[in-house]
């Protein structure tokens, strides 16, 4: 009988920062729960880094802080695929191709684009501009169906699916149109210091974000130091509770229990009882997976082995859509 052909995944994080919870509740966890019934591809984004200047020896670092941390969250890479972005050069050919179908209109209306280039004139480059296509040329070398990201990358999604759309109607069926998978829980994890503002691996304040190498102290003086809300009893409430609603979502990923059963659990209790509940469920949950990142982390050559075979297979599935894009573009073939 003829093996049934599971269905694509694609997905990746910039290697501009440490991996941290935000990364794994809007997109890791959610690959690891998606690995069995998928053939996945993860990639750390390093073309997509130097956006913003790096310092080349961190970017080096980084990216196989990023390696290391998908299988120390889970990812089995026997199971994945996973590789560098800069690993396979078909990205950079797609996206030049793409580049010439995206309108200067749909590209300046990217919100993390004007947010990115109006935080400083100095970081104002063509390459953020052009960022989102890169991401859609990643997406789609690999005909993904799938993509799971967290709720800041659903408009990039969605110009990768107009791109798709143009490039099939304009020459011929080619790209799988891809759907997005942003979670319903912890597709967008707070600030812990500023509640209303997203959860980022390069906030200024480090006490902001929770990172997978931080130790038992520091996740517990940043959970107990977070900012919470005026009022005093333990209820779900996202607009009005932003702080409590986070650490919520937090606390509930660690335990396995519902807000329903969590607002039971502090009834008549106050925010430093849940706060010590959380700082311990979050210092039990993120353990493990620190221990194992240190100890992968520690074998740059398996690292590198593991990334060299990734690339390869990467490679290969990349250069057969890319084979067909130039053809259908009208580049005269070689010979
Ligand atoms: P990046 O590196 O900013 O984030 C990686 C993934 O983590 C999610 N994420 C969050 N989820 C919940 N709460 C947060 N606070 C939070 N912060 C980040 C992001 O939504 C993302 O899923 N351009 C992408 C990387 C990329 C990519 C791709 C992703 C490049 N090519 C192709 C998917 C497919 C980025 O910079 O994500």
């Amino acid at each position: 009988m003829e093996e049934q052909k599971k269905p694509v995944i694609l997905s990746g994080i910039t290697p501009s920062g440490v991996l941290m919870i935000g990364h794994y509740m809007g997109a890791i966890r959610n690959w690891v729960a998606l690995q069995h019934e998928y053939e996945c591809f993860f990639m750390v984004a390093d073309l997509h880094a130097i956006t913003v200047r790096q310092t080349p020896a961190d970017l080096r670092r980084r990216t196989l802080d990023i390696a290391a941390g998908y299988i120390a969250c889970g990812i089995d890479p026997d199971l994945c695929t996973l590789f560098v972005q800069s690993h396979v050069p078909e990205h950079t050919q797609l996206t030049w191709v793409l580049n010439c179908l995206t309108s200067m209109g749909e590209a300046s209306r990217m919100t993390q684009f004007k947010d990115k280039s109006g935080e400083n004139a100095e970081n104002n480059n063509v390459g953020l501009f052009t960022y989102p296509v890169l991401m859609a040329a990643d997406i789609l070398l690999y005909q993904a169906d799938l993509v799971p990201v967290g709720d800041d990358q659903k408009q990039h999604l969605e110009l990768t699916r107009n791109l798709a759309e143009r490039f099939n109607f304009r020459y011929s069926p080619t790209f799988t149109v891809p759907e997005p998978f942003i979670p319903p829980v912890g597709a967008r994890v707070m600030s812990l210091q500023e509640p209303t503002k997203k959860m980022s691996k390069s906030d200024k304040n480090e006490k902001a974000t929770l990172f997978i190498s931080d130790t038992d102290d520091a996740i517990r003086m940043k959970i107990k130091r977070a900012v919470t809300d005026s009022g005093t009893d333990i209820r779900f409430d996202e607009k009005n509770r932003p702080g409590v609603a986070n650490l919520m979502t937090l606390y509930s990923t660690a335990t396995g229990k519902s807000n329903a059963e969590i607002e039971r659990e502090f009834e008549g209790l106050g925010y430093a009882e849940f706060k010590e509940a959380a700082a311990e469920a979050m210092v039990g949950f993120m353990r493990p997976m620190r221990e194992r990142f240190l100890e992968l982390r520690s074998d740059t050559t398996m690292l590198n082995a593991l990334l060299a075979k990734g690339a390869e297979t990467a490679r290969n599935r990349a250069r057969r859509t890319l084979r067909k894009v130039y053809k259908k573009v009208g580049f005269a073939e070689l010979g």
